[in-house]
């Protein structure tokens, strides 16, 4: 499975024929003005909740791939409007996609889209591919219910936010990851704007001490899990 970083909270994640890619925000982010919008791959865009540094650039990846949004109920329409097909969720329902398995999970954090329409409740993912199952937090608190996600599923590897400010920082995000039970975090929500600027040494040791991997990926990097 290859993840790929473009930035912010944004990833692609490829396997097989499966193309995903999480809350896209790209050209607005000067930080990954490397990137080519144009050429990012997706057949489903997994959005998690409607703040403009997570959608930005869906309906431009969506038309250009012919992809579906998936996200909740009126994220999902607001998109659809635009012309944009998508698949609504809302919190603990799971679909088989051809892909496959995508369960929509509380965040505690707000959603509003940058029209200024209501975004529904903000959420994460957990998703279920040929027997690699990860975990997208979406922006979030630590939250006690993450403890039932560690529970339930056996996580190989997990996207948590750990910029602080307006998400869990670091030291909640060691936490969260114990309560997902899950030793390999690649981090996100961090560096883009002055708000969440992080020590990427402290933030590493923090995570090595509870015995967790934090990996922090390049923008346009690859890496292989
Ligand atoms: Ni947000
Ligand atoms: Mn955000």
């Amino acid at each position: 499975m290859d993840i790929t970083y473009y930035g912010h909270a944004s990833f692609g994640v490829h396997y097989h024929s499966c193309d995903l890619v999480f809350d896209p925000f790209i050209r607005p982010n000067e930080k990954a003005s490397g990137i080519d919008v144009s050429s990012i791959k997706a057949n489903h865009i997994l959005v998690s909740h409607g703040h403009e540094d997570h959608v930005a650039d869906v309906e431009t990846i969506a038309k250009n791939n012919d992809a579906t949004v998936v996200s909740n109920f009126e994220i999902v329409s607001w998109f659809e409007k635009k012309g944009v097909s998508g698949h609504p969720m809302n919190f603990g329902g799971s679909w088989d996609f051809d892909f496959g398995k995508v369960k929509y999970v509380q965040a505690a954090h707000s959603s509003v889209l940058p029209d200024g329409s209501y975004g529904g409740n903000p959420g994460g993912f957990v998703v279920e591919i040929e027997g690699y199952t990860f975990y997208y937090a979406g922006d979030t608190a630590l939250s006690y219910d993450m403890k039932l996600i560690g529970e339930l599923h056996n996580l190989d590897f997990a996207f948590l936010p750990i910029g602080d400010n307006f998400t869990m920082g670091v030291d909640d995000a060691v936490r969260a990851a114990d309560f997902i039970n899950c030793k390999k975090i690649i981090g996100m929500h961090y560096d883009t704007f002055g708000y969440i600027e992080i020590d990427h040494n402290q933030a590493k040791q923090a995570f090595a001490k509870a015995g967790i991997e934090l990996t922090l990926m390049e923008i346009g990097q690859t890496i292989n899990l």
